[in-house]
């Protein structure tokens, strides 16, 4: 069954931000002049996506206006000569179906995720954090979630994303223990699933990284998880008690991740762009340039 249906979890306070998420989702810090849930939509739309559920909370309405007709500011557009930005804020909302709910007290998010299920309705979906942007390695790769669907379509199981990190960071991340598919495979059939375990505890340098492809079982795990690391219903916890059930795998993909929830990947991912672009990178190459001469 092909994959449709995406939940996009976005309810976070962020308040690593502050006090620039006072009031502006974090999920809306830009890159440049792109806002990081824009990147996210993006992607799920280039990996086949046609209807996401958003999960917001207070506070979190400059979302909806994002994705949503803006006529007083497409006359504006019109009326100052600029049409091809009209296109710009336009097409955005155009892409995919996009539905709201908001999360009424944040209790982690596994808790999150369960809120979709009525509009999931029993279907494989999909997860995309709202706060990690997922850059294929090179302009041939497939998009990131693309990855996941294609060893979800092979295996016919649950897949997540992980990527490695440095021993001293796996208290940061949700960390897998499996085995290889096969040789030189970077799939993994997944035993046990632990959030934000020790470096001494971990059974691996797997972390998750922020895309997942469920089938609905999910539901029933994240029923049964009681409160985790944090006091939080931890999605990692009902993923952990899902392997147990169906087959899981992790996919060890080769994409670029950056976490914008954390304040040094945001300024590397905003950076990055920067430097890549056509109108930003050659001058703000130079000026790094002399700026490390100095
Ligand atoms: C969440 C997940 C964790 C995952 C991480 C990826 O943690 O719980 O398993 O590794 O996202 O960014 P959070 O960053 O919300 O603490």
């Amino acid at each position: 069954m092909q994959v449709k249906k995406a939940i996009i979890p976005a309810a976070g306070m962020g308040t690593r931000f502050l006090p620039a998420t006072k009031s502006m989702p974090k999920e809306m810090l830009p890159i440049i002049d792109k806002p990081v849930l824009q990147f996210v939509i993006e992607e799920a739309v280039a990996s086949g996506i046609e209807d996401i559920l958003i999960i917001t909370g207070r506070g979190k309405q400059a979302i909806e206006n994002h994705f949503d007709y803006a006529p007083d500011l497409e006359l504006f557009l019109q009326e100052a000569g600029k049409p091809e930005l009209i296109e710009q804020v336009r097409y955005i909302g155009e892409q995919c179906r996009i539905f709201y709910i908001r999360q009424k007290v944040q209790r982690g998010l596994g808790d999150a995720i369960r809120i979709g299920r009525r509009h999931i309705a029993g279907e494989p979906f999909a997860v995309l954090l709202g706060d990690t942007i997922i850059d294929p390695p090179n302009d041939h790769a497939q998009p990131g979630l693309r990855q996941l669907l294609d060893a979800h379509e092979r295996t016919g199981g649950s897949v997540v994303a992980v990527h490695r990190v440095p021993r001293e960071w796996v208290s940061r991340y949700g960390i897998v223990d499996g085995k290889p598919c096969g040789e030189g495979d970077d799939l993994y059939r997944l035993q046990r699933l632990i959030e934000k375990p020790s470096p001494a505890e971990a059974p691996s340098e797997l972390a998750i990284a922020g895309r997942y492809v469920f089938d609905a079982e999910i539901f029933a795990c994240i029923d049964e998880t009681r409160e985790g690391v944090g006091g939080e219903i931890q999605l990692t916890d009902a993923m952990n008690l899902l392997a147990q059930r169906r087959p899981m795998y992790a996919l060890a993909w080769q994409a670029r991740r950056y976490d914008i929830g954390n304040r040094l990947e945001y300024a590397r991912c905003f950076l990055d762009y920067a430097l890549r672009r056509e109108d930003t990178g050659p001058a703000l190459r130079d000026h790094l340039r002399k700026w490390l001469e100095q």
